[in-house]
């Protein structure tokens, strides 16, 4: 890895020194030198790359001082160390630079033997800070969606328990029904046959019941039932299926399986409302095998872009209002598109699963794309989006899975996930 040093100074002549001095550790890339005339330069050149690693600088310059800058850096990026240059015998001013967070000083006139020393040891530190900092993180996010997953887990796992027995007996007895209404009919049919005294006090009854239409419809009745109840068991199995527990091994899957059952989790929302009609799903499934995964983490990841892709659509239909968007609309209704297929990658052979999420919504733009997997980053207002649904998944398929997560989008043309599972 390349370490980016922003040095900040007002000598124009400083630049080339530099270059020259560390040309060999340029050449083998292993520090790449950025420069800024002053702090205010130095302070958008650090906003416009988020990498730079360390930051050298001058204290007396134009329009921005070093130690104002460094008062600045501390809000811009806590993992960042900045070393100051000043002149020798300026104490007072190196004092209050290291009172206000730099990590080391260097005195001019320049010993670069000294300079690339406290480089190389200044960047050891930041380099221990950002991975330390990532790690706890990453502990903190799974902290979060773990506990989140676990009982959403645990509340479906035991709605679907509860529902199974009552269904069970509804749909038990609606067997014996059929039954018994078909030895009714068999015993109505035989009076019919051979008693035929009083039967006018019969007929009018059978009139007024309209014993027919009865006849024709209790069987459709009895049948809708037997459908409501395989339904309701479907839903339960679907439930249970995604709420598999996470196990501590690998175990064999069927990934449409999983799709599937998240797609029925998220029916409700998939429905018409007042701003949009219902969320077509299209699903082109190619002949997969099932896979050793973690089916519980895998059914998050699936939940989080599909849920993503729902929100998208939502938005999408709260703004539009317009014509441009209006025709959009006419063209393209809200669709979200799921496909699977199996590839071998071309260097290794290695086979993999390629799952496809695909959405018409409102894309995303460059910027926002950008930051999409960093934890808590979300465009999503207070209480509707933490921003740790991404970050959570690209963890689930990279390093649980070994596999790849990303993303492909552009405003007004939708966005679509690429999800890669090595088999
Ligand atoms: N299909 C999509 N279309 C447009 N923007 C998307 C889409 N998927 C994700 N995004 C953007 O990525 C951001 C991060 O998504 P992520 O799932 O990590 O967090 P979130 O949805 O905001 O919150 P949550 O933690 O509840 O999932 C979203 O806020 C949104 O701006
Ligand atoms: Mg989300």
């Amino acid at each position: 890895m390349t370490a980016k040093i922003l040095v900040v100074d007002d000598e124009p002549l400083l630049e080339y020194v530099i270059q020259q001095k560390f040309r060999q550790k340029i050449r083998a890339k292993e520090f790449k030198f950025i420069f800024a005339n002053n702090g205010k330069q130095a302070l958008e050149k650090i906003a416009a790359d988020p990498s730079i690693d360390l930051v050298l600088t001058d204290i007396n310059m134009p329009e921005m001082d070093g130690l104002t800058l460094l008062e600045k850096l501390a809000e811009a990026d806590r993992t960042l160390k900045a070393v100051v240059v000043s002149a020798y015998g300026d104490l007072s001013n190196i004092r209050t630079a290291m009172n206000r967070g730099a990590f080391d000083f260097l005195t001019k006139p320049i010993d670069f033997r000294d300079m690339e020393i406290t480089i190389q040891r200044t960047l050891e530190v930041v380099k221990q800070t950002r991975e330390d900092l990532a790690k706890l993180q990453q502990a903190q996010t799974q902290l979060i969606q773990n506990e989140k997953m676990a009982s959403i887990g645990q509340l479906i796992a035991g709605i679907a328990h509860e529902i199974n027995n009552p269904v069970s007996f509804i749909s038990g007895n609606l067997d014996h029904a059929k039954n018994y209404f078909k030895d009714l009919l068999h015993i109505i049919n035989l009076y019919q046959k051979y008693c035929q005294d009083n039967l006018e006090e019969i007929e009018e009854e059978i009139e007024a019941v309209d014993l027919p239409f009865i006849l024709e419809d209790l069987p459709q009745m009895l049948d809708s039932m037997t459908e409501g109840t395989e339904r309701i068991r479907s839903l339960s199995r679907s439930m249970r299926t995604f709420s598999r527990s996470d196990s501590a091994n690998r175990v064999s899957f069927n990934l449409h399986a999983g799709i599937d059952s998240t797609l029925i989790i998220l029916r409700h929302r998939l429905k018409a409302n007042e701003n949009r009609p219902e969320i077509q799903i299209i699903r082109e499934y190619g002949e997969l095998p099932d896979v050793l995964c973690y089916p519980g983490p895998l059914n998050q990841v699936f939940m989080n872009i599909i849920a993503n892709a729902i929100d998208a659509l939502d938005e999408f239909s709260l703004v539009s209002n317009n014509e441009e968007t209006e025709n959009y609309q006419n063209n393209y209704p809200y669709q979200i598109q799921i496909s699977t297929s199996i590839c071998s990658n071309s260097i290794d052979e290695q086979e993999k699963i390629v799952i496809r999420i695909a959405d018409n919504g409102p894309g995303m733009t460059e910027e926002i794309q950008n930051q999409i997997f960093e934890h808590l980053f979300t465009t999503k207002p207070v209480g509707q989006g933490t921003g740790l649904g991404l970050s959570i998944s690209r963890q689930i398929v990279v390093e649980k899975h070994g596999g790849n997560l990303e993303c492909i989008s552009s405003p007004d043309k939708g966005t679509e996930f690429i999800i890669e599972i090595p088999l």
